[in-house]
Formats: C-alpha cells, structure tokens, sequence
C-alpha cells in the first residue's frame, strides 16, 4: 500500500517513527509529510532514514511532478500522527499552507488520525468541535489516551501506542496485515463481550457504582473485530470516548446495559449466539432491593442500605454454555504479590468454571483508567499458561491469542 504519514509537532513525534518503521517492515511504501513544527522533535533525516524516501515540508518542491497533489492522490491510506489542536484545526477548517494540509485535501483515501495534546487542549470546545466535524467526514480517530503527559500532568491527551495507531489504521484501509497478528484469525468467529462498570440505582439521582473505565473490554472488542471476528458489545458505564471506535467498526454492534439485571439478560441472549464469550465488565456484586421514588433525604443523620447479593451472570453463562462454546473471565485481585495472585487467579478460575481467567492486580493506584494493563492468564490446567503486559490493546491479543490455542 502507499500509506502517506503526516505528522505535527508534538513531542509524540518520536513515537511515529515505530509507526513509520512497521509499516514498512510490513511492505508498505511509506512517505512522511511533516510539518514545519514537526521537524523540531524529530528531524528530516531520521523520517528518510526510516522511511527509506524522500521528505519536504514544502509545497513548492518537484513543482514538475505536481508533488504536492500526487502524494494525495496516490495514496491508499493517510495516518496523521500526533495530530496536534492546530493539525485538527486546520484540518476541520480545510486549510492548506503546508504540504500536509493539501495532500489532506487532495486525498479520497482512508484518513487516521492520532491527537496528542494537554487534556486542557483535548477537552477544550473548539477541538471537541473540530474532531466531531472530522468523525463526521468519515475520518477516524484513534485514542487520545489517558495517561501521564509531558510536564507531569495526567489525563486523556497521549498518543495511543504505535501498535495500535497501526492496527488501526490498517484496518480502516481494509488491509489484512495487522502487525503482530494476522488479521484474518478470527475471521467469522461470533463473539459476546461485555465491558464497563455496572451502576446500581439507590434513588433517581444515586447510584452505586465502580472505578471500571471499560477500557480494557473495549480493547478486546476492538482486536476481535480487527482481526475478522463479528462482535456483540455489551456496555455498562464507560469512560468519556472509550466507547467511540467500538461505536464505528463495521464488525462491532454495541448494546447498552447499565444494570448488573440488564448487562445479565443482554450477555445471556448475546452468548446464545457466539461462540467465545469475555465477561470483562465489573459487575456490580450487590444491588438496592427497592430503589426509592423520590431523592432519599437527610434526616437524622444516618443512612442504612440493606443490599442484596447479584446473580453471577458468568456462572450462569457457564451452567447455560452452548457446545463448543469457550468463557473468558476477567478477575481484578487486591493481591499482595505476583504468587498471591497467581494462586487466587487458579482458584476462581476452577470456581468460576471458565476456560480462561485473565487476572490483573488492582489497587487504589493500579489497574482502573489507565490505559496500561499486567495480567495472567489461566486455563483448566491449573497453571499460568501467559502473560501479558503494554497497552490494553496489546493484552487484548494476547488474550485472543491465548483464545485461539484453547479452541
Ligand atoms: O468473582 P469476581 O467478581 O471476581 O469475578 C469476576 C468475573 O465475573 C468477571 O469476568 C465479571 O465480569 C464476572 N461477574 C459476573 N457477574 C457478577 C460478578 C462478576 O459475571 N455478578
């Protein structure tokens, strides 16, 4: 394919030269169009070295062969990453004083894009405009990611990793070479999985809920869908825009379920067709009997809600499982340790009766909202059969990974 790599300056410059350098590990023939900014982070000769051709930011270079337009028309995949608020801007404005905003403009092909700013930036509403109008053209975007940022601040506004820039923007172009993974593996294969935190109601405005971001379901929903499976996506409560891509990939429906009793009904008739089956949602384990009316008061100063204990939609997913059907659980354990952990991980996957139990630590600064995950995977040997660390994405394959060895 003749994919063209635009790139704005940000400091995340750095991470597209791994993007640049896998696709044409892949065989790819790949032309970066920096902007002028870009070049302050990363310099000409590095994204000729890696991209094994020429680079110009200007327009008014090889003016004979009509460069400025020929790289948009050519092109069977444009990838813009970082795309900082200015690129975005611009982009949404359709402006075109450098050689990447015309070769934008020139383009009929698949475009992703990667934003990378400060959360301020992200959140901001003339950039929330701007990627709405983008979204709205067809063009994908790709995270950002939550996470540590240049200057010590946290929040969404990272790059989204280069795998997944990748994976994501082979996807978009049709390609079947996602890297790391065939993309065709799971071609056909009819998958359930449900994702987010459960909210259990205790009066119109409260609610009883958990830290659970969805991200890291929505990662399996989206690596299955990569690679060919047809997704059934069932969502509790999820994080601002976690949802966003799952919403837009042709092999992915999404259903909402916010209750532990609606995500139990939704992944029972979901599991009735599929079949592998990831219950990767953080169900709520107790729910309010009778949910008031009206907003419960402050009265005399104490409050008592008796609770009762949830069905566990897994075990009844398990005791109901169809022929030839596989069950994943997920497990987020307050651990001491990675022994403490694994022997917890192979005790609830035998209780649970799953044939895979992925198992994460969690903790009051581990595990929840970050884009970043650590588990093991346990099967009905009893034993840690994998393990997987990196990016939700990359333990998402893993998991599929480790799914296809068991079927
Ligand atoms: O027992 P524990 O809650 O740690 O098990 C976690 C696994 O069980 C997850 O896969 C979760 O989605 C599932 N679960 C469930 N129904 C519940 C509670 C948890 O299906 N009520």
């Amino acid at each position: 394919m003749f994919v063209v790599v635009g790139v704005s300056g940000g400091i995340a410059a750095y991470k597209t030269v791994q993007v640049v350098r896998a696709l044409v590990t892949n065989g790819h023939e790949v032309h970066v169009v920096p902007t002028e900014d870009a070049l302050r982070f990363v310099g000409t000769t590095t994204w000729e070295a890696i991209s094994r051709h020429p680079v110009t930011t200007s327009v008014h270079d090889d003016v004979a062969e009509v460069r400025h337009v020929a790289l948009g028309t050519q092109a069977d995949l444009v990838i813009v990453a970082p795309a900082t608020a200015n690129t975005l801007a611009k982009m949404a404005a359709g402006i075109s004083d450098n050689l990447l905003g015309v070769t934008l403009l020139a383009t009929t092909a698949p475009v992703v894009v990667a934003p990378a700013m400060h959360t301020a930036m992200w959140d901001h509403a003339a950039t929330q405009a701007n990627i709405a109008t983008l979204r709205e053209r067809g063009i994908r975007i790709v995270g950002p990611a939550d996470g540590p940022l240049t200057g010590g601040d946290s929040g969404p506004g990272r790059m989204v990793e280069p795998d997944e820039i990748v994976a994501a923007a082979l996807a978009a172009a049709g390609a079947v070479d996602v890297v790391g993974a065939p993309a065709s593996d799971l071609a056909d294969l009819r998958v359930a999985v449900s994702t987010g935190g459960t909210r259990e109601p205790i009066d119109p405005v409260r609610y009883l809920g958990n830290r659970s971001s969805g991200k890291q379901g929505v990662a399996v929903a989206l690596a299955a869908a990569d690679r060919g499976a047809y997704v059934h996506l069932v969502a509790a409560h999820v994080e601002g825009t976690v949802l966003d891509r799952a919403l837009h990939h042709p092999r992915i429906a999404v259903e909402r379920a916010l209750t532990a009793a609606e995500m139990d009904a939704s992944m029972r008739a979901a599991a009735g067709e599929a079949d592998v089956v990831v219950m990767a949602a953080a169900v709520a384990d107790f729910s309010v009997p009778e949910v008031s009316d009206v907003k419960i008061r402050k009265e005399d100063g104490t409050l008592t809600l008796d609770l009762i204990e949830n069905p566990d939609i897994l075990a009844g997913l398990v005791r109901d499982r169809r022929p030839a059907q596989t069950l994943v659980g997920f497990a987020a354990e307050t651990a001491a340790d990675e022994a403490e952990l694994r022997e917890r991980g192979i005790r609830k996957r035998a209780r649970k009766g799953v044939d895979l139990l992925a198992v994460n630590r969690v903790g009051w600064t581990q595990g929840f909202e970050s884009g970043e995950n650590a588990v093991l995977f346990v099967d009905a040997s009893d034993e840690v059969t994998a393990r997987a660390s990196g990016t939700k994405r990359a333990v998402a394959d893993a998991l599929w990974d480790a799914v296809l060895r068991l079927r």
